[in-house]
């Protein structure tokens, strides 16, 4: 599998979204529609942006029992997404239950990606409100274990825990990595980051990248200046 630059698409409407993919007459790029635009405009944004060609990564971060994620999945693998995710805190059930629900007819299905801890939860957060006192990397390594066994295909981390999931979960096991920026960029609100050349060094296979992209003056040129540091 080939490394990729997925763009976050973070806008509220599906007008400011094609506004801004309509930029885009050359390469088509994979695109990260998450929980605002899918909630504001339903699937039919997600049905569009696949027929105007881009591969497609639903970021819904699934967490429920497992038949209702079971059932969940085949509704969102019916949409022809590319790849989707789900929360490792469902447990291994849960996560089987999802593969299962999104494995089509044909036998083909989207990459199934676990969030292990969410970036916003540090360690005392996890110790003072889910009450797990273990060390935060060994959460996350034991996570991305059990999304492993459970089947899925890899985990979304920090660029920095790329080489970590790597070693403990294999070199095929597919780390997709938000949190990048140029080197000469702004960090914004991000707080451990990454230079799309860092990334590909330390083994990433996606990047996730949102502002340095659709706030840039020139996103197109941006895109590339990504793929040329992390593709080629
Ligand atoms: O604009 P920026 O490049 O920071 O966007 C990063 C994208 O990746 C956003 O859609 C954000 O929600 C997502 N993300 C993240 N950190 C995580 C998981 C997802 O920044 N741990």
């Amino acid at each position: 599998m080939g490394r990729d630059v997925i763009i976050a698409c973070d806008f509220a409407s599906a007008e400011k979204t094609f506004e801004f993919l309509d930029k885009f007459t050359g390469r088509k790029p994979f695109v990260k529609i998450g929980m605002e635009l899918f909630y504001a405009e339903g699937p039919a944004i997600v049905k569009e942006i696949k027929k105007r060609g881009h591969k497609i990564f639903l970021d819904l971060k699934l967490h429920d029992i497992p038949n209702t994620v079971k059932k969940s999945m085949a509704v969102l693998s019916g949409l022809d997404v590319d790849m989707t995710n789900l929360h490792a805190a469902g447990t291994k059930r849960m996560m089987e239950g999802a593969l299962e629900g999104l494995t089509r007819p044909d036998g083909t299905r989207p990459l199934l990606i676990a969030v292990t801890q969410l970036t916003s939860t540090d360690q005392e957060t996890m110790e003072a409100d889910l009450l797990i006192k273990e060390p935060i990397d060994k959460v996350v390594m034991h996570y991305a274990q059990n999304a492993k066994d459970a089947g899925l295909d890899g985990v979304v981390c920090s660029p920095l825990e790329a080489g970590k999931v790597h070693d403990t979960c294999g070199a095929d096991f597919l780390t997709v990595t938000p949190g990048v920026r140029f080197a000469d960029g702004d960090i914004g609100d991000q707080k451990r980051v990454m230079t799309p050349a860092e990334a590909k060094k330390i083994g990433s296979d996606y990047i996730v990248v949102g502002r340095p992209i659709t706030a840039a003056e020139d996103p197109v040129a941006a895109y590339e200046r990504c793929v040329a540091e992390f593709c080629d």
